[in-house]
């Protein structure tokens, strides 16, 4: 395990644990840095998320939507994830007993993102820790840019992230994992530059191979119940390759920081306004070919359109 970037008896969100983070552009692995028993999120608001998610509307948000992903056998599948939207959990039943009904021994992950929106409680202790205040500092954004910061949670027995060895969308900034256990979870780092050389692409890959965890450069770090880890998306060209591989059940809350300037924004917001819905072909079409349009007249886009 890497050693420089570990910090020990620093609990999160104290002033000392934010001055550690510093201009979030390091991994950092603060040890025992939170009790799971008393954090924000628990299994029981994981139940909530999941009651309240198949509550909603699916017109409104339907099932093919990104909010909610499930993955059995390190496949994508709707048809658990049509499973946990028609039979949610029932009242009483604990997390670990409604993923053995529904995922009957296969390994599984859920991953459901912006969770704080189906959770007002959530929400509001997220907005009374000031993390927006803490955060957007530190960034240095360009002025048209705007942050944004969303929770999303990450849970079952599986042994690597199905999304496999990968590196995040541009427009994450980095992304604070709190690891809620039980079971530990590794995450593997590289360099952009040492990824592509060992396994000859850009592409994510789903073998965690002897060449690539033998490179000088590749870190990992152990997550343990009860850890915060700070994956930095700057330190390299354009964040690290990366993969948590878990050791039996677990689940992580992590805290993202998105940014985006007026035109991404405007791109989000048109795809999430007809990409949900399946009636709105049309517009859709219409939607992409202005965007299209507007990517044509924006300087620095004409020459890849
Ligand atoms: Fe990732």
């Amino acid at each position: 395990m890497t050693t420089e970037h570990i910090i020990h008896r620093t609990p999160i969100f104290s002033d000392d644990w934010w001055s550690a983070l510093e201009n979030f552009a390091e991994p950092k692995l603060f040890k025992d840095s939170f009790n799971p028993a008393d954090f924000m999120f628990n299994d029981e608001n994981f139940l909530d998320f999941l009651r309240c998610r198949a509550s909603v509307d699916q017109h409104q948000l339907p099932e093919h939507d990104n909010f909610l992903r499930v993955f059995v056998d390190g496949g994508f599948r709707y048809k658990e994830k049509a499973e946990i939207l028609k039979h949610p959990p029932e009242n009483g039943e604990k997390l670990k007993h409604y993923c053995d009904r529904i995922f009957d021994g296969k390994e599984y992950m859920i991953l459901a993102n912006s969770v704080e929106q189906f959770l007002p409680n959530l929400h509001k202790k997220l907005i009374a820790l000031n993390i927006y205040d803490r955060v957007l500092p530190k960034l240095q954004l360009k002025t048209e840019q705007s942050l944004h910061i969303n929770c999303t949670i990450f849970m079952g027995n599986y042994s690597m992230t199905p999304l496999g060895i990968h590196r995040d969308d541009d427009f994450l900034r980095g992304g604070i994992h709190f690891h809620l256990g039980p079971g530990p979870k590794v995450m593997h780092l590289w360099p952009t530059e040492v990824y592509i050389k060992n396994t000859g692409s850009a592409f994510r890959s789903f073998e965690l191979s002897h060449r690539l965890l033998a490179t000088p450069e590749h870190k990992c770090f152990t997550l343990e119940a009860g850890d915060s880890f700070y994956l930095p998306q700057n330190i390299y060209a354009s964040g690290p390759y990366h993969v948590g591989c878990p050791q039996g059940f677990s689940m992580a809350m992590t805290l993202g920081f998105f940014y985006e300037n007026a035109q991404e924004t405007l791109q989000h917001a048109l795809l999430n306004l007809v990409s949900d819905r399946p009636e709105f072909d049309q517009l859709k079409n219409e939607a992409m070919c202005l965007y299209l349009e507007m990517l044509r007249e924006h300087q620095g886009f004409s020459s890849v359109m």
